[in-house]
């Protein structure tokens, strides 16, 4: 399993069957929010579905090619970050997240992602890390500028959103950008076996 914690208040915990009812709760407090920003969440009707999702994120982390973690603040499930579409051939692989409205503007996410990129670049000697987030999503544009990540581009009609295609901006990151003073603490993986 992935376990890193982040620091005294802040973990991150590979999501398991037992979270199933806690995430889907989560989702449906934050639905029409984490909506006008991602696609998946009409396909996220009931606790089910929500147990789909982490049947295929565990068979995401046994085969390599990435995972879904759950956010965890005080020990209370906050929100989920993934690290997603890794390509050991390019040693690439992309992040996404989202967070309960509840605990916004306290960097939790900023630090959920600095601990995901460290772990990929230190742990899994990854080389490239990308964001796709929409041209309009400000607050979310501002967590890898916040890191130090480089504006590389469009992806014009990239995504279908519902009912329309969308824009999104790739934002990238080598491993040796990575500077310490934004990698911060480097936190502790307690445990990463299969
Ligand atoms: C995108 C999203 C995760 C951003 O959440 P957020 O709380 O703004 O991001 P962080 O947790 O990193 O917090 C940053 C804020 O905390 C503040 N902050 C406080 N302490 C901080 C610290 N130690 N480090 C960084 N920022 C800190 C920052 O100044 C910033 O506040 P501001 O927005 O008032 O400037 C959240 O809005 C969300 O889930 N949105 C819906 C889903 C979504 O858009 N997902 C992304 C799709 S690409």
């Amino acid at each position: 399993m992935f376990h890193y914690k982040v620091n005294g208040e802040l973990e991150l915990r590979l999501f398991e069957l037992r979270h199933a009812e806690i995430l889907f709760a989560l989702v449906e407090q934050n639905r029409d929010r984490l909506r006008a920003w991602l696609s998946w969440v009409d396909d996220s009707q009931s606790s089910q579905d929500t147990e789909k999702f982490i049947i295929n994120s565990l068979q995401e982390f046994t085969s390599e090619r990435g995972f879904a973690a759950g956010i965890w603040f005080h020990n209370q499930l906050v929100g989920s970050i993934g690290l997603h579409d890794i390509s050991w051939s390019d040693r690439k692989a992309t992040i996404g997240y989202w967070l309960s409205e509840t605990v916004e503007g306290k960097g939790i996410m900023t630090n959920a992602c600095r601990a995901i990129i460290n772990y990929a670049f230190q742990e899994l000697k990854l080389h490239r890390m990308t964001i796709r987030v929409q041209p309009e999503n400000h607050r979310s544009r501002a967590i890898p500028e916040r890191l130090g990540f480089q504006k590389e581009g469009i992806l014009r009609q990239d995504n279908w959103m519902y009912d329309r295609y969308i824009d999104l901006i790739v934002y990238g990151l080598l491993a040796d950008e990575w500077q310490c003073d934004r990698a911060g603490s480097l936190g502790i993986v307690v445990e990463t076996a299969r």
